[in-house]
């Protein structure tokens, strides 16, 4: 457990974010089903990518991440290369691992186990599960495939059309990703549009992939090449020091070479609706990602009632949406949100809880949040469930509470963003 003190200093001047996490991981396995020695600089180096370092490993891809100097070098051994490993695969609390891996594990021949932590068995895999079936791998797990840990018997795969019912890029890339080691063309479609990583990587390795209105589509058996750049910055984890200076008076604050994916920025469209004083200039792009700066200063808010459609591309920022609506005037209505209760905790559940427990007005939905603002918010205990978001979100309530706040299992901030402190540090030493 973590105490941690108010400090409403604004937060001023340029930060960087560290690399982000969703394409950290496809960096590391595409850069391990390739040829050739792929360089990835900036990768994320939370807990979730280092589980999916491991387990690249254990299939006999050689993953070195060289912290000091921020590079990963990938060995890739290609889409053939990889071996039946030669024990439980873990993918510790990492959905991303679990799931994209289990469509890499479907094409691998002989056996390969994935387990993860309380919080990952707990999560349902059937979604990944069933059209890797479909595609010709067997696979078995507890609650007749749907939870971990997975036994994955790989096989010779065969491209299929799936329409899937959730919009989820895991699942989306796990089938790409089987996709693109199976006989013929594997297309995939989406009842909305989810974050598009995998198909940008894809490309920028050298594979065709084919994309429209809701599907995408990889022919198999096509030879990447080595992939070398430089990973954006996670805007999800920027979330917090956006919601960090939006929400303290006097604060201007700028970030640099973050991610700005359009399937992945509609938080900062909220944002903007709700009257927030912020900016974003997407310039550059690296592994085919576009990246630029983010400005944001402290603003009045008002409420606002987020379009379901535009959930899939900011589900991993509600959290940080649900904290700064509760300082906003007037109703904010999340619906459409359902996938929420299965992240790393049912986090619909573990937001209002928090929220209430500092005094803001929340409540649940079934499929989302309503947060009436604005609430002073005191101090309190803060079970964060074990979910690095939750614990992140409640992390920048502290600086906006009248007293004392404390985190529970603070350390699961290591999944994604072990350098917050560090990076709200720099931001709030007034340089
Ligand atoms: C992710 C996709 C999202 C997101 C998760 C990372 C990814 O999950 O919540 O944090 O890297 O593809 P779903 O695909 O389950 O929506």
């Amino acid at each position: 457990m973590k105490g941690l003190r108010s400090a409403p200093r604004p937060l001023r001047g340029e930060v960087a974010i560290p690399g982000d996490k969703s394409i950290s991981h496809r960096a590391l396995i595409l850069g391990a089903l390739v040829e050739g020695t792929s360089l990835i600089r900036r990768p994320n180096l939370g807990a979730d990518v280092r589980a999916t370092a491991d387990v690249l490993g254990r299939l006999g891809a050689a993953v070195q991440l060289e912290e000091m100097k921020g590079l990963a070098k990938v060995e890739g051994v290609g889409l053939q290369g990889l071996r039946e490993p030669d024990d439980v695969l873990d993918a510790g609390n990492s959905g991303t691992t679990m799931r994209l891996l289990a469509g890499v594990c479907a094409g691998v021949g002989g056996v390969s186990v994935l387990t993860g932590d309380a919080s990952l068995r707990r999560r349902p895999m059937l979604r990944v599960v069933a059209p890797l079936r479909q595609m010709g791998a067997t696979i078995d797990g507890r609650a007749h495939g749907n939870l971990a840990p997975l036994t994955v018997r790989g096989a010779s795969l065969t491209g299929v059309d799936l329409e899937l019912s959730v919009a989820s890029a895991q699942v989306k890339s796990a089938l790409l990703l089987a996709g693109l080691g199976a006989r013929g063309r594997t297309r995939v479609g989406e009842p909305r549009p989810s974050r598009d990583h995998t198909e940008r990587m894809l490309r920028a390795c050298g594979v065709e992939v084919e994309t429209g209105p809701g599907w995408c589509a990889v022919s198999g058996e096509q030879r990447g090449h080595a992939l070398e750049g430089v990973v954006p910055g996670d805007l999800s984890s920027a979330m917090f020091l956006i919601a960090a200076a939006v929400l303290v008076p006097g604060s201007d604050l700028t970030l640099v070479d973050v991610g700005l994916n359009p399937t992945r920025r509609a938080a900062l469209d909220v944002l903007k609706a709700m009257g927030a004083d912020i900016d974003w200039d997407g310039s550059s792009c690296s592994l085919g990602e576009p990246l630029g700066t983010v400005r944001i200063r402290h603003s009045a808010l008002q409420g606002f009632a987020v379009p379901d459609e535009w959930v899939p591309s900011l589900i991993d920022d509600i959290p940080a949406l649900a904290l700064i609506a509760s300082q906003a005037d007037g109703e904010t209505v999340f619906t459409g949100a359902g996938e929420l209760r299965v992240k790393e905790s049912d986090r619909i559940a573990a937001l209002v809880e928090g929220l209430r427990s500092l005094g803001a007005d929340a409540r649940e939905l079934p499929d989302g949040i309503v947060v009436r603002g604005p609430s002073p918010l005191g101090g309190g205990e803060i079970d964060s469930r074990g979910d690095h978001r939750i614990a992140l979100t409640f992390a920048v309530a502290a600086l906006i509470a009248s007293d004392r706040v404390r985190v529970k299992e603070w350390s699961c901030v290591d999944t994604s963003f072990p350098e917050f402190l560090d990076v709200l540090g720099e931001a709030t030493s007034g340089r």
